[in-house]
């Protein structure tokens, strides 16, 4: 058995033992993990793991074989000292049912210690994660819900009336204090760092909302591994605004093959913005705690920054 610096698994099977190897994700890594989620047909955005990873280098475990094939993966990264946010559990199929997601999940619960732990979880797991997960409260406010179309959309359908006395900007460095500010009003721990890198990300772009010198939202635009446009964060304190900033997004990234943006099921206008672009739901996740809510004002939440990173 070759000597690595991971924790190793060995099933015994008909062909003899298997050994498998689970250790944190490395940003080089990124591409190949990208080649997964595209598999289970998911549209995550690599440069915004690769983000998130720079803020917990050791906040995704995967496993592999021998041979370095990644096997799955499942992320609990820590956001602050207080909250971590588990997400990417999978297990490619012919390797599912032989124990191998318990043992990358507990590693992961491992790595998130005391923190209060959130997740969104897909349809037919919630009773998995409550009772034998440790994720005991269920959000019964709202649901996060995942919608895509891979068709062209038309910005055209929205409006461009910016209400008086806001600016839409794309962003730069000068705006980053004032989003940091309304970021951290807005979910009530800091995420400076990620918000920082995140309007760096390759093929992307974020537009910022001011008024008064103040930041009142602001929105980024990323390219998925699966070559759609991905909006969120999209936040705001006036729908009107949040309109605006959407419509600049989709129309400042043209080269791609239909949107996605993952809302929160109470945000009535973020529906209707679907609607207008003609972007279906596609799928409704439970939102769970380890230990206790995060209460933010979804009405300001037009977009999740992303389903398996960060809660809001
Ligand atoms: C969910 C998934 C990762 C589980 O991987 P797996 O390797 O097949 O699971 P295991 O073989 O480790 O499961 C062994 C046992 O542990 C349980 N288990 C698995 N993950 C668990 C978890 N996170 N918490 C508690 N129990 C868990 C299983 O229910 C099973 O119990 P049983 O023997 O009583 O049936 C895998 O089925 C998968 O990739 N599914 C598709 C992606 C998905 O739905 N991910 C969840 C997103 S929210």
């Amino acid at each position: 058995m070759p000597v690595r610096s991971c924790k190793v698994v060995k099933r015994s099977g008909e062909n003899g033992d298997a050994f498998f190897y689970v250790r944190s994700l490395r940003q080089e890594d990124v591409p190949q993990f990208m080649e997964l989620r595209r598999e289970l047909g998911i549209h995550d955005v690599g440069s915004c793991l690769q983000t998130w990873l720079t803020v917990d280098p050791q906040g995704v475990k995967v496993m592999e074989t021998d041979s370095g094939e990644l096997v799955g993966a499942c992320g609990f990264l820590r956001n602050t000292d207080d909250l971590a946010f588990l997400g990417f559990y999978c297990i490619r199929s012919k390797f599912q049912g032989y124990g191998l997601g318990m043992d990358v999940y507990k590693d992961a619960v491992e790595h998130a210690g005391n923190a209060n732990g959130a997740l969104n979880a897909v349809p037919g797991k919630l009773e998995l994660y409550r009772d034998k997960g440790g994720f005991p409260i269920v959000e019964t406010e709202f649901k996060c819900v995942k919608n895509y179309t891979t068709d062209p959309v038309d910005p055209r359908n929205l409006s461009s009336v910016v209400p008086k006395g806001v600016s839409i900007e794309a962003v730069q460095d000068y705006h980053l204090p004032a989003m940091f500010d309304y970021d951290y009003s807005l979910v009530g721990f800091e995420r400076k760092l990620a918000l920082a890198l995140n309007c760096q990300e390759k093929n992307s772009r974020t537009f910022v909302a001011m008024k008064n010198g103040a930041c009142v939202g602001f929105g980024t635009i990323k390219t998925t591994c699966l070559g759609a446009g991905r909006v969120g964060p999209l936040y705001a304190d006036d729908p009107a605004v949040a309109e605006v900033l959407l419509k600049m997004l989709v129309i400042s990234l043209p080269n791609v093959k239909g949107l996605v943006m993952n809302t929160v099921s109470n945000n009535i206008t973020a529906k209707k913005f679907l609607k207008k672009l003609g972007v279906p739901v596609k799928e409704e996740l439970t939102r769970m705690y380890t230990k206790k809510k995060i209460d933010v004002d979804t009405k300001k939440v037009f977009a999740l920054f992303d389903l398996n990173l960060t809660p809001f």
